[in-house]
């Protein structure tokens, strides 16, 4: 119980130091991701309507913009972003057309959500989350010093008790 107490503190000790290479590593794998699995506005594959529903749900497009979507070898497209980048109404995946209907081609600032990225939206839902764990962590740890603290003053107490 001492051995999964000290992971414990250690690994929040690591994720609060080590922050700077979680988020890296976190951006690059996000990166990855486009760069390997996004096809485009209406693919069906997982990966895809994941950064669909992200660029549509937080209104971004990318990870830092919409220049990130140029790398991903399976959008073939000739259009410069996606149609799930643009300004649309209602919620994905029932989302209308973009409202401009220039924006794929002439994405701007007033048609398009490309220049705002999702890794800040994304990173956004992860520390919302991590209150959660480290909340959950925390009352993990109290509870298991309690149960320490009081394994060994019962195993004291059974010591005095015990006639040798
Ligand atoms: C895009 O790629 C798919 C297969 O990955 C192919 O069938 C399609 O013709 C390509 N489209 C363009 C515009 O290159
Ligand atoms: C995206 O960001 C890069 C680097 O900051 C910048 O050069 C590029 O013009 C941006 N693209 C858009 C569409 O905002």
């Amino acid at each position: 119980m001492v051995v999964i107490l000290v992971i414990e503190i250690a690994s929040v000790v690591v994720c609060v130091l080590k922050w700077d290479w979680v988020e890296s590593q976190l951006k690059s794998a996000l990166q990855i991701s486009i760069n390997d699995q996004y096809a485009g506005s209406s693919a069906t594959d997982p990966i895809s309507v994941a950064w669909n529903y992200a660029f549509v749900t937080f209104h971004c497009c990318g990870v830092y913009n919409s220049t990130d979507l140029s790398s991903a070898k399976k959008w073939n497209s000739t259009n410069k972003i996606p149609d799930t980048c643009c300004i649309v109404t209602g919620n994905f995946p029932d989302q209308s057309g973009p409202t401009d209907p220039s924006c794929p081609n002439k994405p701007t600032t007033g048609n398009s959500h490309a220049h705002k990225g999702c890794y800040e939206s994304i990173l956004d839902l992860i520390l919302q989350y991590n209150d959660y764990i480290i909340g959950i962590s925390a009352a993990i740890a109290t509870l298991q010093i309690f149960t320490l603290v009081a394994a060994i003053v019962i195993a004291r107490t059974r010591n005095k008790i015990r006639p040798t």
